[in-house]
């Protein structure tokens, strides 16, 4: 079965740091590799897409290779056919998968039994690509050290994530979040079961900013959710990103969202266009670290 990546934990912590490695060189220009020279890769989108959906073409392209857009119109996986069927067609066509979709099961799916490695780009479960980046953005602006990162909002997708980076690198992790919005329990378990990480889940936004080096937001309401924007909005209201709750992070924070962002909503304009915010350089890292991680998996 060939190496895919649906979630941060499939990769060990060397890897991780191993696609930072190849990140950095392809980024600076150091490196240039083709590996996917007269291969085409199927996007497949069964969501909106801004920043995956381009910067995978872009990626692809840049790797020498192909990239196909294909909407739920077309393949209706698990519906007009199985996902082992997608997989093992889409597997004689194509070199690579990058799938954007609801169920998280139908990524591991069709990683499970497609003969060509899967990416995910997005699951009701978690965001990998998004959060890789962001950590590579970290580091970009930060000297290495066990950061205090603390993600307020729903503890959705790219919670999760930062769930799933909290098992493999050491960091301490605050969740300002609901009682009612948690991120996902056995995530959570398995992050706590990394003795180097701290992670800490609080409906108290002080809390979770104390000191913090890295403010992280994401929607109030995901894609697939928006009925519930009503809703989430009463419950995550105190959970807003503005500069009157910055005054408590570390005099140095970065400030990201993994974007789109809702203005007004879980980040104010002054803290998105402010002095602390790096969500520009962190929807380029999407780019960056896609391709590395494309090229890692066509190195296994
Ligand atoms: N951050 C992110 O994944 O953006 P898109 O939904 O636009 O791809
Ligand atoms: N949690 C958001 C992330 C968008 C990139 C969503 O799933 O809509």
């Amino acid at each position: 079965m060939p190496r895919s990546f649906t979630e941060i934990v499939d990769f060990t912590t060397d890897e991780i740091y191993e696609v930072f490695d190849l990140c950095r060189r392809m980024k600076s220009g150091e490196i240039n590799p083709k590996p996917l020279a007269d291969k085409s890769v199927a996007c497949i989108f069964t969501k909106s897409s801004l920043r995956t959906r381009v910067s995978f073409e872009v990626g692809i392209n840049q790797l020498g290779g192909d990239a196909l857009y294909i909407t739920d119109r077309e393949i209706q996986l698990g519906v007009r056919e199985s996902v082992y069927d997608a997989a093992k067609v889409l597997s004689r066509y194509v070199g690579m998968i990058v799938i954007r979709t609801f169920a998280h099961s139908d990524v591991t799916g069709l990683a499970q039994h497609a003969d060509v490695p899967v990416v995910n780009g997005l699951t009701d479960l978690v965001h990998p690509c998004q959060v890789m980046g962001d950590y590579f953005t970290v580091l970009e602006h930060k000297k290495e050290k066990k950061f205090k990162i603390a993600f307020l909002g729903d503890g959705n997708n790219v919670a999760n994530s930062w769930l799933n980076l909290a098992s493999r690198i050491s960091m301490d992790l605050r969740i300002g979040t609901a009682p009612e919005t948690p991120p996902d329990a056995a995530l959570l378990e398995r992050a706590r079961a990394n003795k180097d990480s701290s992670v800490l889940i609080t409906d108290d936004p002080k809390e979770a900013i104390r000191d913090a080096d890295v403010i992280y937001t994401d929607v109030w309401a995901s894609m697939g959710q928006k009925d519930q924007a009503k809703e989430k909005e009463e419950l995550l209201r105190k959970f807003q990103v503005n500069s009157a709750l910055l005054v408590g992070a570390a005099a140095d924070c970065v400030v990201m969202h993994c974007l789109p962002a809702e203005r007004g909503r879980e980040i104010t304009d002054e803290v998105m266009d402010g002095p602390h915010s790096v969500v520009f350089d962190e929807a380029e890292n999407r780019l960056h670290i896609q391709k590395a991680i494309m090229t890692f998996l066509l190195e296994q």
